[in-house]
């Protein structure tokens, strides 16, 4: 492990257990990223989703993408597999932790909904997605998952695509999805749990009036979507960062071997997809 990579993991042993420090912790962490990474190539932050062995040939391919969007296939598979389970056209959209404003700007051209708004608390996040993506029915806000400044019952659809570990409170931020969605409302759902916090969110949610549609554990399509991205995930870093960042940027990206992927490899954390209609 190199220093750097030591680093992260230090930070990262020393705030699990203070939800709150880890808020503050992930802030600073994504407002630098945004501010210092300003690259038009970088436009999304996960960890993607491939199909898996010989379903497709070994590519890990799962559906037709136009050229634009297949720098960044696998993760935009990873949009396409959560915000897909729901028929979107003439829907409003709030994707809550939308980064770098990617994923967003592929549901608005390719789903068919009527608006999408990209809500994330790094404000140069938020410049970044203003700057680099234009569709007419999209727009950027900066918003705080834990306090959405949207009118009740206002969203047809809340989309959530690996934010949630991040926040202090999941109740919380699970009870202003439920102030903003419409009764018959959805929320789509992804991220990588431990096994002990699993059942939080569907918990949360099928105690307090939601419908469970559909939960599935993905970690093996992460897994292999992780493993495809490494070439051009390493030009990019390369690339972009100075060399003292490489090794931090590559246990952040999940690269193979680093604790991330191994804990998903191993299954000491499970990475989830679901899908929860409102009452
Ligand atoms: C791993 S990135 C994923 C970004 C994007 N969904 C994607 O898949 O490319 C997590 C994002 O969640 C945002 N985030 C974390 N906590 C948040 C909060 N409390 N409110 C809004 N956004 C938040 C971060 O700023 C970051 O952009």
């Amino acid at each position: 492990m190199t220093e750097d990579s030591r680093a992260y993991h230090a930070v990262s042993r020393l705030t699990t257990g203070w939800p709150r420090v880890q808020r503050w912790v992930w802030a600073g962490v994504y407002r630098y990223l945004g501010r210092h990474f300003r690259s038009p190539e970088w436009t999304f932050m996960n960890w993607g989703y491939a199909a898996l062995g010989s379903v497709d040939g070994g590519d890990g391919h799962t559906r037709e993408l136009d050229p634009v969007d297949e720098a960044d296939r696998y993760e935009t598979q990873l949009y396409d597999r959560v915000a897909s389970q729901a028929d979107l056209s003439e829907n409003t959209v709030v994707e809550v932790g939308c980064g770098r404003g990617g994923g967003a700007a592929w549901v608005a051209r390719a789903l068919g909904p009527d608006r999408v708004i990209g809500l994330d608390f790094s404000p140069s996040n938020i410049d970044f997605c203003r700057e680099r993506h234009a569709e007419p029915n999209l727009e950027y806000r900066v918003g705080d998952a834990e306090a959405l400044e949207l009118a009740d019952a206002s969203v047809d659809v809340v989309l959530n695509v690996e934010s949630s570990h991040c926040y202090a409170s999941m109740p919380q931020f699970l009870s202003e999805v439920t102030r903003v969605v419409r009764p018959g409302g959805e929320l789509l759902w992804a991220d990588f749990r431990p096994p002990e916090t699993l059942g939080e969110a569907p918990d949360w949610l099928t105690a307090n009036g939601w419908e469970q549609l559909a939960l599935d554990d993905i970690t093996d399509h992460v897994v292999r979507a992780l493993d495809l991205m490494v070439p051009r995930r390493r030009r990019l870093i390369r690339e972009q960062a100075p060399r003292l960042l490489w090794g931090a940027l590559e246990q952040f990206a999940a690269f193979p071997g680093s604790r991330h992927y191994e804990e998903l490899r191993t299954r000491e954390r499970t990475y989830l997809c679901g899908r929860f209609r409102r009452a």
